[in-house]
């Protein structure tokens, strides 16, 4: 039996970068939990105050409902695979992976055995005889983990274990790890900065922005029903159309979704009417995936967007066509790069500098504070609305298309970027 539970854990170094922000987090026996976020929103310092390489500055850390903060690294029964995990050179497969075997005093016979047999589960039991520079990457990794897994630990933390190798032999490791792991009913903690890995792998998801938990659950969960504007942007290819729209209520009527140059109505009996209606003569972000967009014919009737297409985008099994619709596009910034603020001052300072031909003043250095950052949050441009086509159409830019809009597989958001929560489904 192992569990992790994370306890209002919060993480604060020493220049006052809040890398931890009171995560709690419940990960269970035999579960594959992936902690899935853009680079530096925290989810490395996560897992190293787990094995015990960090001290939390606040909270808890519970293991099989043991407080852990006191013991040290080596007491907590975990494994930990690194993105850039170093194995010795000058020791075969074997040697590498019993190696913590051999340090904590097993005998060369027992440990063979183990050896030979985690060698097997993961497909490196033909080259054990070899050293590491005599294997290809994929056989690297997987000579790694085996090295973390051979002493059997309750708890298995793999912080990017991809992310250095080609993209056919991640999508094939991604499969044999979540076997191998759930096989041996190891509790794992997966990190990752990519959406389509955590969705593949996970069990359950956990999303971080900047330090902040804002979404757990099953990859359907949060897929279908994300918790926050940003978990919504997140996950997804393409990614989730997010227009700007006016809220005015015809009372016992209908809501109208004012996109603009175009209108959706909401009729007063859909269950989500209500929650929507508290936002009347306000701004919300409506949320539109390419599945919720049907082509129609240009008389259709009913939730429909007349737009025309901006251009076209192959990806062989499918074509996506961006539409203009005269609506608004809120996009969620943060969704790469550890810190917005920093970018975004560094696109208008760019900016700034082709307008004036001098570079001003360097603005928040750190990214933390500073004018721009309310400029960070969400902005706005002219939308661009994905919808799917079948493989290359014979239509082409500035062709006029319109889209049937599923209501019921529409997000709602309110400004802050939570959802309009309403209950369903
Ligand atoms: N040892 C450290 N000292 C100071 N700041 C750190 C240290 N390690 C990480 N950070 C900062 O903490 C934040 C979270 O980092 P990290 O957990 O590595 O993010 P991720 O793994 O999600 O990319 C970042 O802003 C990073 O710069
Ligand atoms: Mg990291």
């Amino acid at each position: 039996m192992s569990t992790v539970a994370l306890k209002e854990v919060t993480k604060i170094w020493p220049d006052g970068t809040t890398a931890v922000d009171n995560v709690s987090l419940d990960v269970q026996d035999g579960e594959f939990m992936v902690l899935l976020g853009p680079s530096g929103c925290g989810k490395s310092t996560v897992l190293r105050m787990i094995a015990g390489l960090e001290d939390p500055t606040r909270g808890d850390i519970l293991l099989n409902g043991e407080p852990v903060l006191e013991l040290p690294p080596r007491d907590r029964s975990i494994a930990m695979v690194f993105q850039d995990f170093a194995l010795y050179p000058h020791m075969t497969v074997s040697e590498n992976i019993g190696f913590p075997l051999k340090l904590s005093g097993i005998e060369p016979a027992p440990r063979q055995e183990r050896v030979d047999a985690i060698a097997g589960a993961l497909g490196i039991g033909e080259v054990l005889a070899r050293r590491p520079s005599q294997l290809s990457g994929g056989q690297r990794q997987r000579v790694a983990m085996g090295r973390a897994m051979v002493r059997r630990p309750g708890i298995f933390l793999m912080d990017e274990p991809l992310s250095n190798l080609d993209s056919g032999l991640r999508a094939e490791l991604r499969a044999e790890i979540t076997s191998m792991t759930r096989e041996l009913g190891v509790t794992t903690m997966y990190v990752t900065h990519d959406q389509a890995e955590a969705l593949t792998m996970a069990d359950r998801v956990a999303i971080m922005r900047k330090g902040v938990l804002q979404d757990v659950g099953t990859p359907t969960e949060v897929y279908r029903r994300p918790a926050t504007l940003y978990v919504a942007a997140f996950l997804g290819s393409p990614k989730m159309n997010l227009l700007e729209a006016a809220v005015y209520v015809h009372l016992d009527r209908y809501i109208a979704l004012s996109f603009g140059e175009q209108t959706l109505y909401m009729p007063w009996n859909d269950p989500r009417a209500r929650a929507v209606a508290r936002y009347h003569g306000e701004r919300i972000v409506v949320g539109i995936r390419a599945e919720a967009l049907t082509p129609v014919t240009p008389d259709t009737q009913g939730h429909v967007f007349q737009g025309r297409i901006r251009y076209l985008e192959h990806h062989g099994h499918e074509s996506l066509a961006y539409l203009d619709i005269g609506a608004t596009a809120i996009v969620v910034d943060e969704m790469s790069g550890p810190v917005t603020e920093t970018r975004t001052g560094g696109g208008f300072r760019k900016a700034l500098q082709r307008l004036t031909g001098q570079a001003p003043e360097p603005v928040a250095p750190q990214g933390r504070v500073g004018v721009l950052s309310e400029v960070g949050k969400h902005h706005r441009k002219p939308a661009e609305l994905a919808v799917r086509l079948a493989p290359y159409p014979a239509i082409g830019s500035g062709h006029p298309l319109a889209v049937s809009v599923r209501m019921e597989a529409v997000h709602f958001f309110d400004e802050r970027g939570d959802r309009i929560d309403v209950g369903w489904r």
